[in-house]
Formats: structure tokens, sequence, C-alpha cells
């Protein structure tokens, strides 16, 4: 492995893979749906106060542990504490978890890709057309399969020079085309408006704390953070470039774009069917709405073709940045070659995202903890997991490595201004925050409180 340790030629090189991880189905197929949910302008709040001050810290931290050990989650923990090895453990489970239900979704957004180039825009704009393609057996299985199955061949042949050149295009397409769909259905769809004011202006009546469980797992998960992937990356960063402004300016991105695909779904959804039909919003949220709105739009099946190819992309690079953590740990753990650790990551990901997929149609019937297949492993990962990682994060840092050995890290290279605040919110604030929200979301599930 340390021989194929390369280094990201500057800033923006690395400012641009690390977004590429992050910015993914997260952004465009989660964030709208959490927002819609748990009330709109209050999640959105939530939201960022949680992303500049916990998401932040956490993501400086992250980088700077890579950058100071260059080793992978695994290797950087046990080198600056042995005691703490099972976090680079539990770390790169969640990617391994993740990846199977992520290529399911992967494999949605191929089907409507079919739709759109078959001519078939308006059938899936219909009701409950998103609902009897996810009840099928085969069907989704199928594309969930080819999408892991790509992203597989190109873990494994290592084309990702080829893709970090599209993805260079397609990113900044993508956020252009979000932008015009936005626009254009709050400026066309009747009754849009009430619903950008729903996602937009917080009211306070519809706070829970389950409003702040769902955006602190949201924020971990969309900024790739509690999981090992940014320690990877920021053991790939040279050592002159500035690790607080990078980070800003991948909360930055990430954010905005999340923000525009809820401008997007939201409003719409809003103008369709009402609140109530926000506060059922789920998994399917933006299979539902996107198809209405190229519905109403001229030359709509050709902006819809486009549109998911891009989603496309944008899944993918996530896809690969998730298999090529779990084959590196693979790789780094046992003696096998690459091309066995891929195969055993397809297997076990076919596995477990067929159970997935298939609890929306064969085993309908069968859920966890009152949830279906694919919401409990979401559930699991980015409510229970993550915010376990970050715990331990939090305390590592803030009282074993100590702050001051991540802010001399960050000063290497240029100022750190936020490193006052970055203190107090590792070693207390995180903590002590995210103890009391994982009770209380297990204590919710459990049903011993109801919040
Ligand atoms: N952050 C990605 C997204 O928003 C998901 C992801 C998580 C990708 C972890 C890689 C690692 O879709």
């Amino acid at each position: 492995m340390e021989t194929k340790r390369s280094s990201f030629t500057g800033k923006i090189g690395f400012v641009l893979a690390a977004a590429g991880s992050a910015v993914g189905l997260g952004n465009i197929w989660r964030f709208p749906y959490l927002a819609a949910k748990y009330g709109g302008g209050i999640f959105l709040l939530v939201y960022i106060a949680l992303g500049i001050t916990f998401g932040f810290s956490l993501m400086v931290a992250e980088i700077a542990i890579g950058r100071k050990t260059g080793q992978s989650p695994l290797g950087a923990f046990r080198k600056l504490d042995k005691r703490f090895s099972f976090a680079g453990v539990l770390a790169v489970l969640i990617p391994a978890l993740i990846l199977p239900y992520y290529s399911v979704i992967g494999g949605w957004v191929m089907k409507y890709i079919a739709g759109f180039v078959t001519g078939n825009g308006s059938a899936m704009a219909g009701d409950g057309y998103f609902g009897s393609f996810i009840g099928k057996t085969g069907e989704p299985l199928l594309w969930f399969a080819i999408f892991i199955g790509l992203t597989a061949l190109i873990v494994l042949l290592g084309v990702d020079k080829g893709i970090e050149k599209v993805s260079k295009v397609m990113m900044p397409s993508l956020i252009l085309l979000i932008l015009f769909i936005s626009i254009y259905s709050i400026c066309t769809i009747d009754g849009a408006w009430a619903g950008v004011v729903y996602y937009i202006k917080p009211d306070f009546s519809h706070f829970s704390i389950m409003t702040v469980v769902a955006a602190m797992g949201q924020l971990f998960y969309s900024m790739s953070l509690a999981m090992g992937i940014m320690i990877t990356f920021g053991s790939y960063m040279k050592k002159d470039i500035n690790i607080e402004n990078s980070a800003h300016h991948i909360e930055i991105f990430d954010t905005g774009v999340a923000f525009l695909a809820g401008l997007m779904i939201i409003p719409a959804v809003f103008a369709f069917g009402g609140e109530t039909a926000l506060g059922q919003a789920g998994p399917g949220l933006m299979f539902g709405t996107l198809p209405k709105i190229f519905d109403t739009m001229p030359g709509g099946s050709v902006i819809g073709v486009i549109f998911f190819v891009m989603v496309f992309f944008a899944a993918l690079t996530s896809s690969i940045s998730l298999m090529e953590t779990v084959v590196a740990t693979i790789l780094d753990k046992i003696k096998v070659t690459r091309t066995v650790a891929c195969l055993m990551t397809l297997g076990f990901s076919l596995l477990l995202g067929a159970v997935s997929s298939l609890g929306y149609s064969a085993w309908s019937s069968v859920t966890v903890i009152g949830m279906q297949f694919l919401d409990f492993f979401d559930f699991l990962t980015n409510s229970i997991m993550m915010p376990v990682i970050a715990l331990v994060t939090c305390v590592f840092v803030g009282f074993f490595m100590k702050p001051t050995a991540v802010i001399d890290e960050v000063e290497s290279s240029g100022q750190f201004k936020w490193k006052k605040m970055f203190s107090v919110v590792i070693r207390f604030v995180a903590p002590v925050c995210i103890l009391a929200i994982l009770v209380s979301s297990i204590l919710n599930v459990f049903g011993v409180i109801s919040i």
C-alpha cells in the first residue's frame, strides 16, 4: 500500500477529490427527503448550525489525523494510540455497510435514465409508478447488480483518472441544471412558492429532537465524515495545503448542492401534495417528484435523461470512494490480490444489497425494529455507528491526542482562525451533544421515549 500512496497535486485537486466523494446521492436524494420530513426550514437551520460547528471541527480533525500519520484509518489510530485501534476497525465497517444500499439507489437512478431514454417520461410521472417499480422483485435487483458491478469494475481497473475528468465537467453542470430546474418549477408550478417558504423559513413548532438526530446523521453522511474517509484523504494531502480553508470549501460546496437539491424538490412536492406529502416523505421522494416536474416542462424528457445521467455520475464517484475504502482496508489486513479483494467486496455487497432491494418487494412484510431493510441499514450507519465514531474521535482528539496536536498540524501550513472554537467544540460541545442525541435516538427507536 505504502508504495502506491500518492499526493494530490494541489489544493484544488484535494478539494475536488474530497468534494467528489462528498457530493452524491446524499445531497440529491437523501437531503431533500429528510428536510421535507423533519420540518423544512428548521431542519435547514439546524443542519447549517451543526455544519459550521461539529462538521467543521470533525472534518479538520480527520484531515489533520490523516496528514499527520500518512495512513488510512486503521493504521492512523493504531499509530497515534494503540488503545484506539478499535476506532479504525469500526470506522471502516461503515462504508462496507453503506455501499450495498447506496448501490440499490444507484440502480434506481439507472432505471430512471433508461425510462427517460426509452420515452417513458410521462408514465414515470404517474402516481404510484415508483412504488410499483421497487415493488417488483427482479428488475430493481438487476439494476442494482449493474450499478455495483460497474463500481467494482472501475475500482478494479483503476480508471479513476477518466472518471475524475468526467466528473469535473459533470459536477458543475449538475449544479447549473439543479438551479435551472428549481427556478423553473418555482416559477411555473402553482403553489410552489408556499413550499419555498416551508423550506426556507424556520418554524419552531416543527422542531423535535429527531430534527437534530436526522440533521446530524445527514451531516456525517453527506460530508463523508465519521467513517475514516477524510482521514484517508488527509493522508494523501500535501504538507503545504491549508486544512482549514479546504474544510470550509468542501463544506460550502457540499451544503450548497444539498440546499439547491432541496429547493428543486420540496416546493414541487408541496405544490402537488401539501404538507401531508412532505410529512410522509421517504427514500422515494426524488423519484416520485422529479418526473412530475419534467412532465410539465417543454423538452422535459431530454432534461430528464441529462439530469439522471448527472446524478448517476455523482453517485458513481461516491460509490467508487466507498468501495475503494473497503478494498484498501482488506488489502491492508490480509494478503490477497486486489482482484480478490474487489471480488470479496462485490460478493458481500451483492448479498447485503439484495436484502435491501427485496425489502420493498418479496420481503416487504419483514421489518427490523419497525423499518424496511434499506431504512434500517441507513439508520444503523447514520444514526448509530457514525455518531459513535464521531464521539470516539472527539474524545480521542480532545483528551488523548490533544487539540494542540491537530492545531499544530493545521498551522504547519497556514493560519487556523477558528482554533478556539475548534478546541471547545471537539472537547466539550460535540461529545456531550452527540452522546445525548445518540441515546435519545436509540431510546426513541426502541419505543422507550417518544420524541
Ligand atoms: N457523501 C456521499 C453522498 O453524499 C456518500 C458517501 C459516504 C460517499 C461515505 C463516500 C463515503 O452521497
